[in-house]
């Protein structure tokens, strides 16, 4: 495991941001997928982003006092480390809405920049790595993973990791064990599974780094709602990255990264022993062609 942060710092903008490049660093090599892309598309995109950058400009009267503000922003995105950040909160949505607009199962959610891969192996029934003392309510959650024509996919891989009771993800904030609230768990013969961990808070992105500055310059908020993130796969089947969210969150209809989807969120039921039991599947496409 490359990706810890140092247990001496605080959860600041400049620890997990770090923190998530690197992680991106170490996982993709972005370039490649994309070195056979033709010219005429790169500036196709390159030319219009910038023309809807100019028409901004020309329509505001963008003043040479802002152009250098946005500069010294720019400059400090990428100081600070927040560039995955910053496109996982404001870009990734789009790009996940057209990248899965033609499926008949789940379409999913945005990755966000906390997954780290080869979390614990639980099996297809266990409970998620966690401390003893971990808060949250208590949440069983079970589920069956389907193709599009309804048969059972065993042996499908349901990948789970979440925001613990603060609001902080391991392996991105200090003071969190290794892989805790992240686990790999694997459906049974009628792709079933059933999974305990424990309700996240909602989640505020970091205020104290250059994409805070940002919000707090524009008056908006920090929040996501409560969510837990996953990756579902299966073989011959498109890979499903989704997140779900519990309902009655306040940010569900303001989330900053725009990621809350109606069909996303879940119905829990509260047991008179204190936990919450929720039943909720995925439906995976075969991959065509
Ligand atoms: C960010 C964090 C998340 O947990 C998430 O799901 C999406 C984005 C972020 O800080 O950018
Ligand atoms: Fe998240």
């Amino acid at each position: 495991m490359t990706t810890t942060a140092h247990p001496t710092e605080t959860a600041s903008a400049a620890a997990s941001g770090a923190s998530a490049t690197e992680r991106f660093h170490t996982d993709k090599s972005p370039f490649e997928a994309v070195k056979d892309v033709p010219k005429e598309r790169v500036d196709t995109l390159a030319r219009e982003v910038l023309e809807a950058i100019y028409a901004t400009v020309r329509k505001h009267k963008v003043t040479y006092d802002e152009f250098n503000a946005l500069k010294a922003w720019l400059i400090s995105v990428g100081e600070d480390g927040e560039w995955p950040l910053f496109l996982d909160v404001w870009l990734e949505h789009v790009v996940e809405d057209v990248a899965t607009e033609h499926r008949e199962g789940n379409k999913g959610s945005i990755e966000g920049p906390y997954y780290v891969p080869d979390a614990p192996e639980q099996g297809a029934r266990g409970t998620i790595p966690m401390r003893e003392d971990e808060g949250g309510t208590p949440l069983v959650w079970s589920g069956q993973v389907t193709s599009t024509d309804g048969s059972a996919l065993g042996g499908a891989k349901v990948e789970l990791w979440h925001a613990d009771d603060d609001g902080f993800y391991s392996q991105f904030a200090p003071g969190i064990p290794e892989w805790n609230l992240r686990g790999s768990f694997t459906t049974d013969e009628e792709g079933r599974f059933e999974i305990t961990t424990v309700q996240p808070a909602p989640y505020q992105i970091p205020t104290d780094g250059s994409c805070g500055k940002l919000i707090a310059a524009a008056g908006w908020h920090a929040w996501r709602p409560a969510h837990l993130h996953v990756k579902v796969s299966a073989p011959g089947h498109e890979l499903l990255t989704a997140q779900l969210y519990f309902p009655g969150d306040e940010h569900n209809d303001d989330d900053i990264a725009s990621a809350v989807k109606p069909e996303l969120i879940l119905d829990p039921k509260q047991q008179d022993d204190g936990t919450a039991t929720v039943d909720y599947g995925f439906v995976l496409d075969p991959v065509k062609g």
